[in-house]
């Protein structure tokens, strides 16, 4: 005979494909009728219009055929009352107050002195690389106003799944988690906002997306140092400061901005990445340092910081972020190797 608990037991292998938790646990199973051979799971979905039901569905299937003696599995949907919703939030979240969803995790913001550096795609394709590493990874474009992550990720078109007022799924691309304003929004609908409201914004993206356990959050910070980047890492204590430069930029110029920023927010300045350091044509194999050479070093060494390296300019990489192809995860690719060799560094400043 079947019983109740093998099927449940089954059940604890079926995950919800966006929270990665069990059904069971996550109370979404509300009934298991044995009929003979027959089994027939009634599961409460957070919305009838759930856009993974398919697969739910497939996966209570598999898993529970592999049950000896099961014959036919049939799945019944049901809705979360309001309170089961409220129930199950509580229960991803944690009780009583709002706990620091990034206790365990590396949080690391990057920043610039000016835009236009290549600070985005290098925290895109450096988050790529970090989860190729193994890491679980996650990703805030904290860039509301001129964010560009969706395009450099090739999530354009999709759309986070809320499962609550106050539960966000994050997109997940590559391994890692991403939320962007991009997402949430139609194109343009962002640029008559201000600091407040910006910082709300910030505010949700840290508490309101569920992120589960994460060993890095890469955070792509508005550019250069203005009230928006500042109260963010103020609102992150232990979070440390990666900064991406380019040749042009003096040392100089910059390096009293971050390191006052750094100081004032009490943040740790972690490493200095230089983007855009040479050119390497396709007829000779030379580097050419078309705007001189060696100021990431510089500016790492004024603020104390280790060097991560330098990423060269590179077509495919300008290439990638357009069509949103990231290919720093891949080891075979020149760009791989190069990021995978950042990502080893920085995991050892940890
Ligand atoms: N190493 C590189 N080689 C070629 N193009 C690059 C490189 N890094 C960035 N780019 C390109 O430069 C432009 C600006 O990059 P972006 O990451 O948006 O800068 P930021 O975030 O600092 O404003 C983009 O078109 C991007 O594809
Ligand atoms: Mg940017």
């Amino acid at each position: 005979m079947i019983s109740k608990e093998t099927i449940f037991e089954a059940l604890k292998n079926v995950l919800d494909p966006e929270i990665k938790k069990s059904l069971v646990e996550l109370n979404m199973i509300k009934d298991v009728e044995i009929l003979g051979q027959d089994v027939i799971v009634n599961v409460t979905l957070t919305t009838m219009g759930c856009p993974l039901k398919d697969k739910i569905k497939k996966d209570i299937i598999s898993e529970i055929k592999k049950v000896e003696e099961v014959e036919n599995v049939e799945v019944v949907y049901g809705e979360m009352t309001k309170e089961q919703k409220q129930e199950m939030i509580q229960k991803l979240q944690g009780k009583g107050e709002r706990k620091n969803p990034f206790a365990n995790t590396r949080v690391i913001a990057v920043g610039s002195g000016k835009g236009g550096v290549g600070k985005s795609t290098v925290t895109a394709n450096l988050a790529v690389a970090m989860s190729s590493l193994g890491y679980k990874v996650g990703l805030i474009d904290a860039d509301i106003l001129g964010y560009s992550i969706p395009q450099i990720m090739g999530i354009n078109k999709e759309r986070p799944t809320i499962i609550e007022e106050g539960v966000i799924m994050p997109i997940e691309k590559k391994g890692v988690k991403v939320i962007s304003m991009g997402n949430l929004i139609e194109k343009n609908d962002a640029l008559i906002w201000r600091g407040p409201i910006l910082g709300q914004i910030l505010t949700q993206f840290i508490y309101d997306v569920y992120w589960g356990e994460l060993d890095y959050m890469l955070i792509d910070l508005p550019p250069g140092t203005g009230d928006v980047p500042l109260s963010l890492m103020q609102s992150l204590p232990k979070a440390e400061i990666l900064i991406v430069t380019t040749p042009q930029i003096t040392a100089a110029s910059v390096a009293k901005r971050l390191g006052f920023m750094a100081a004032k927010t009490n943040n740790k300045i972690t490493g200095v990445v230089e983007n855009m350091s040479y050119f390497i044509c396709n007829n000779c194999s030379e580097k050419h340092f078309i705007f001189g050479e060696g100021e990431g070093e510089k500016l790492s060494s004024e603020l104390g910081a280790a060097y991560l390296g330098d990423i060269p300019l590179m077509t495919s990489i300008r290439e990638g972020s357009d069509k949103g192809n990231i290919l720093a995860g891949d080891i075979n690719t020149e760009i791989g190797k190069i990021y995978n060799k950042i990502a080893k560094k920085l995991e050892h400043l940890g």
